[in-house]
């Protein structure tokens, strides 16, 4: 399979086409963003164990019957996936309250949150990915009531399997944001699961280990990637 043109390219991540009208190669860059783009940064070694932790979670859920869009992983920074119709539509799944949850709501950070809080927002950085809901959706012809249905079903699956998967590694699962898009009449999980887009804190001493380390500009951003991966024994290339 070869590499082709390159067909968009985002904040993190850019798109190739490849000679299967099927398939794209996902090369994560080393660039980090956070506020929509205002913020922006280029890691040493992100774009390596961003692909290496994505591959790994992808795996996880594909073994859990949740399908996804990861192929296999080909170099450091690049892994093959099929291609999807992407929904301009995030899912956003939080077990603690953190972030714009916090800020919205006047909700203190690191309270519990049961039963979890599922939240749409519709991708668009220019309007800051506003909060949207079902009835946006369906009117907006953004995705079908059966598509909503199966992303909420979905998402709540990742988080059954992840929540296990970070907690036997001594990590808590915050939060997080899944993308979605439609492969042959149905819905599969596209883009990425890595700590750009989730939180992931220390169980024991509630550490922050994912972006909010480089939105909040703590430092050891790269570091703290790493540390997550090792726990939970990714090998990670030199
Ligand atoms: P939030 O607290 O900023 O709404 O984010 C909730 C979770 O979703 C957090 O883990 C970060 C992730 N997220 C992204 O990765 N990209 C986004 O554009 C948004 C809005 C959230
Ligand atoms: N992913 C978005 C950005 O890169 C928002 C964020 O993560 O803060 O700007």
């Amino acid at each position: 399979m070869k590499k082709q043109a390159e067909l968009y390219a985002g904040k993190a991540k850019t798109v190739y086409t490849t000679d299967d009208p099927d398939k794209l190669i996902l090369h994560f860059r080393n660039d980090t963003s956070a506020f929509d783009g205002e913020k922006v940064a280029r890691l040493e070694r992100k774009g390596m164990v961003n692909n290496v932790f994505n591959a790994f979670i992808m795996q996880k859920l594909e073994a859990a019957g949740i399908p996804t869009h990861f192929i296999e992983r080909i170099s450091d920074e690049e892994s093959v996936v099929k291609r999807l119709d992407m929904l301009p539509i995030e899912c956003v799944v939080r077990n603690i309250s953190a972030g714009s949850l916090c800020k919205r709501l006047g909700v203190e950070e690191g309270r519990d949150l049961e039963p979890p809080i599922f939240e749409f927002f519709l991708k668009n950085d220019e309007l800051h990915d506003p909060m949207i809901n079902d009835y946006h959706i369906i009117t907006f012809r953004w995705a079908t009531e059966q598509e909503i249905a199966r992303m909420k079903e979905l998402t709540f699956q990742v988080n059954t399997v992840l929540k296990q998967l970070f907690a036997d590694a001594g990590l808590l699962l915050v939060d997080y944001k899944l993308e979605f898009g439609r492969f042959g009449g149905e819905l599969v999980l596209g883009d990425e699961f890595t700590p750009d887009g989730c939180r992931l804190w220390d169980a024991e001493t509630r550490r922050k280990l994912d972006k909010d380390r480089f939105r909040q500009g703590l430092g050891g951003v790269v570091e703290a990637y790493e540390e997550v991966a090792h726990r939970l024994g990714i090998e990670l290339p030199d």
